[in-house]
């Protein structure tokens, strides 16, 4: 018998961390590697942000705070709440963790029941099914068309609802394609939700910021204000404010699921770093302005990627409405092969082969549950990206 749990083997690690540490180890032997697999800004943190953690640092602001956030920094995302979407929240029903990761990982082990099932559309954030098999659930994956351009429709969230559905996650723009659901779209699924009682709604806003050609964010609790009372709604500053590495995210929720997040993570992690939280509560509070430039920044990033990668043959890349994802379809690639003698099989086999072949490093659409495609982060220099598809492009010309 195995010294580690049976629940951990059910689990994988990360399949976008394992890319991009295999990228910079072809790297680190000296191969001129673009990589395009990391799920971050290559912005820098904005200077009124590093200037309120260096003030909280001196002001002596560095030992234990409640293990779930500050009252400013829950004050803080209150007052976001109220601002961006109308919705009234104290700060008992705030929950601050390390990342975003540790209250949607919370809010699943403070919940999560054997046999519990949790809907999870595909396309999916990596760490979604693992967390819920982590805490001993069963995910329950649904998947998305392009042709729907990867969104859930009303008529499959009504067709996976069973009496065992706990929670549904909902994420939107999405990791990995970058898709925004419209009001409209969103109210779909809300009508649904509302037919069933008994499920939750887990809300992963975390793109929220991240939105081009006018694109409207909204998020469940707004969009059906009858949902207000099951609805997690999640987020944090890593991706609009740069601060992936400073590890906040918070949520906002009923106050019993709140206090029972605190109690996992009163035993487990304490509080995240008061630093961090100070910092936190600058950015949600102070200027938004790097906002809009950060966007256009981004938009024609995506646009550019979107051109270069669409104009191959084999490859479909629709245009999504957020994030800083693309997710295009090699359908048009599978069964042929590469100079080297690798048959395209499948996405894995593709995005092994453009590393190996071509030194570019994309995250396979498998890892994402829907598949043939590949990710593409475009948060990298445009530079960098012109040549990163201009090697795409070649390395799938050069396929027999
Ligand atoms: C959809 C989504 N949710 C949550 C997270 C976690 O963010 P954090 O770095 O704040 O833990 C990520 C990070 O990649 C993400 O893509």
């Amino acid at each position: 018998m195995s010294f580690l749990s049976a629940t951990l083997s059910r689990v994988k690690p990360s399949p976008t961390i394992a890319m991009t540490a295999k990228a910079a180890e072809l790297k680190a032997a000296g191969r001129d590697v673009i990589g395009l697999s990391a799920g971050e800004p290559d912005f820098d943190t904005p200077q009124n942000i590093k200037d309120a953690a260096v003030a909280a640092i001196a002001a002596g602001k560095t030992k234990y705070t409640a293990p779930d956030g500050i009252p400013e920094l829950k004050q803080a995302v209150c007052a976001k709440m109220k601002r961006d979407h109308g919705l009234d929240y104290t700060p008992a029903q705030i929950s601050v963790g390390t990342g975003g990761k540790q209250t949607l990982y919370n809010a699943l082990m403070a919940t999560m029941n054997d046999g519990d099932e949790v809907i999870i559309p595909a396309p999916f954030w990596v760490s979604y099914p693992d967390m819920v098999l982590l805490a001993g659930g069963t995910p329950v994956v649904v998947e998305t068309t392009l042709a729907n351009s990867f969104k859930l429709t009303a008529e499959q969230l009504e067709a996976a609802i069973t009496p065992r559905t706990k929670w549904f996650i909902f994420n939107s723009p999405s990791n990995p394609t970058g898709a925004g659901y419209s009001r409209d779209e969103l109210k779909a699924l809300t009508d649904v939700l509302m037919r069933h009682p008994h499920v939750w709604i887990m809300s992963d806003d975390m793109y929220e910021h991240l939105a081009y050609d006018g694109f409207e964010f909204c998020t469940p609790a707004e969009v059906e204000p009858g949902l207000y009372d099951r609805t997690l709604t999640c987020n944090g500053v890593s991706k609009a404010y740069a601060m992936t590495g400073w590890r906040i995210g918070y949520a906002a929720g009923p106050v019993e699921l709140i206090s029972a997040m605190r109690k996992i993570q009163s035993q487990s992690t304490s509080n995240p770093c008061s630093i961090s939280q100070w910092a936190a509560v600058e950015a949600l509070n102070g200027t938004q302005d790097f906002l809009a430039p950060n966007n256009e920044t981004f938009k024609r990033r995506r646009d550019l990627v979107v051109r270069m990668l669409d104009e191959i043959d084999g490859i479909t890349c629709p245009t999504p409405e957020g994030a800083f994802y693309v997710y295009p379809s090699i359908a048009g690639l599978i069964g042929k092969t590469t100079p080297a003698g690798t048959v395209i099989e499948n996405d894995e086999a593709f995005a092994t082969a453009l590393l190996e072949e071509a030194d570019v490093a994309v995250v396979f659409g498998a890892a994402f549950g829907l598949s043939p495609n590949f990710r593409v982060s475009y948060a990298t220099s445009d530079a960098a990206l012109t040549e990163a598809c201009a090697r795409i492009q070649r390395f799938c010309a050069s396929l027999r």
